[in-house]
């Protein structure tokens, strides 16, 4: 399974966005930064975009309703798009909690690889490594996904990695060799 290992660069043969879905503390942006810096080092043209992240600049300003959320995803999406129509690998990380915007995004791009970071509530409230779990319960975080908002899973991720087992290193090469399989990479 240590596909990788055979080169040390690799090509992109179109340019693709990684778009990860699922809840918060899911391993999301862990396992993005693996992967971001793992293709880096294969040579390839990465450009991430952290939910966290984009809203301290592009989404600044934005709340967690519904309509907050699909445009801070629709903004994700479109940017992800001319990143990939232009040949570069845009990988996102942000909740996307609704099933029909993710659809929406999808169809903006001609290579769009959904992957489904999936946890088991109780594991991540176990964990709550922001402590925003605890504080959803309370109260005192309305609106918070999975707590008193909606999470919509994904019907046909082209990838679901589990994320209580496994470390997210391992994660993260199960996707490399989900792309080299399916000849979004190849080895150089
Ligand atoms: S999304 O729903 O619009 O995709 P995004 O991924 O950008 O969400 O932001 C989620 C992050 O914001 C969480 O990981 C958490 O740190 C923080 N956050 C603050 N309030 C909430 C909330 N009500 N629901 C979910 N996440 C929240």
């Amino acid at each position: 399974m240590n596909t990788q290992t055979t080169s040390k660069k690799m090509k992109n043969k179109v340019g693709f966005t990684l778009w990860f879905t699922g809840l918060s503390g899911a391993g999301k942006s862990t396992i993005t930064d693996i992967l971001e810096k793992k293709l880096k080092e294969y040579g390839l043209k990465v450009e991430v975009l952290d939910g966290d992240i984009v809203r301290t600049h592009l989404s600044k300003g934005l709340g967690f309703s519904k309509e907050d959320r699909d445009t801070n995803i629709r903004r994700i999406g479109y940017v992800a798009s001319l990143l990939s129509r232009n040949n570069v690998i845009s990988i996102t990380a942000a909740i996307s909690p609704y099933r029909d915007i993710r659809n929406e995004v999808r169809e903006m791009h001609e290579n769009f690889i959904e992957i489904y970071a999936s946890c088991p509530l109780q594991v991540l409230e176990e964990r709550d490594v922001k402590g925003l779990y605890k504080k959803a319960r309370s109260g005192e975080i309305k609106q918070f996904t999975g707590i008193s908002d909606p999470y919509e899973e994904p019907l046909n991720p082209e990838i679901t990695v589990r994320t209580d087992s496994g470390t997210p290193d391992q994660r993260a090469e199960e996707i490399i060799n989900f792309l080299l399989k399916n000849n979004y990479l190849e080895t150089v």
